[in-house]
């Protein structure tokens, strides 16, 4: 995985069909997918419940891309090793999801993977600071998390803030929720890289009928280019 700041569509299986993920994922990807976005929910640290370390290594399977695994789980340390081993690229950990982020992160980045690290809507970017040597993502949460489909949460301050602090550091800029081609622009303009969208792209298509995934990917992916000029 090699790093730049082009814009990648990152579309959340979330929004996919249970039963099918393996053609799902096959049928974003055919239709431009840049990465693949599992959200892993626990029912404790968010009010819903997704799937676990097996499903994740049998996605894997499917995945040709990069698969980014957005952990929603606390505690967070324990499962590390087992997301690692399903095969998850990056590995995401909340900052509220526990009392000691840095040595999480050091833990994802000690099993392999790379490290993001998720902020929700109502904590600031400065929980970061003193963590982007240690992170190759930081993930700005524009919901609370729990559910595809919410009202998107306006956090470009927090976007412009974030860019800033990273410089010259290889960290993405990820933004999780609510993100379609009205919302995606101001994001780009602030600095953002990497577009989680669900509903956004999986909205009118199926596996059988996957025209509307690239339509819709192409759709995100050339209004916040054209926000960058
Ligand atoms: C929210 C998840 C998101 C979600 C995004 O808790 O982390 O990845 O699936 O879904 P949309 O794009 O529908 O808001
Ligand atoms: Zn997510």
């Amino acid at each position: 995985m090699s790093f730049d700041r082009s814009i990648k569509i990152a579309p959340s299986i979330l929004s996919a069909d249970f039963a099918d993920f393996g053609r799902e994922i096959r049928a974003v990807e055919d239709q431009g997918a840049d990465w693949v976005h599992v959200d892993v929910m626990d029912g404790h640290f968010v009010p819903n419940i997704t799937f676990g370390p097996p499903a994740v290594a049998a996605f894997r399977k499917h995945v040709t891309t990069v698969m980014d695994v957005h952990l929603m789980i606390a505690p967070v340390d324990p499962y590390i090793d087992a997301f690692a081993r399903a095969g998850a690229d990056i590995i995401t950990a909340h900052v509220e999801a526990g009392a000691h982020i840095h040595r999480t992160l050091q833990a994802i980045r000690g099993a392999g993977a790379r490290a993001g690290v998720a902020l929700n809507p109502g904590t600031p970017a400065e929980a970061v600071e003193h963590l982007l040597d240690l992170a190759d993502l930081v993930c700005v949460m524009t919901v609370n998390p729990g559910f595809g489909g919410q009202k998107f949460i306006d956090m470009t301050a927090k976007v412009r803030r974030l860019r800033a602090m990273i410089g010259d550091r290889p960290v993405h800029i990820e933004i999780d929720g609510g993100v379609d081609p009205a919302t995606a622009p101001a994001l780009a303009a602030a600095g953002a890289d990497v577009l989680v969208a669900g509903s956004a792209v999986f909205r009118g298509g199926s596996v059988s009928n996957s025209a509307p995934y690239g339509e819709n990917i192409a759709a995100i992916r050339a209004a916040a280019q054209a926000a960058l000029g």
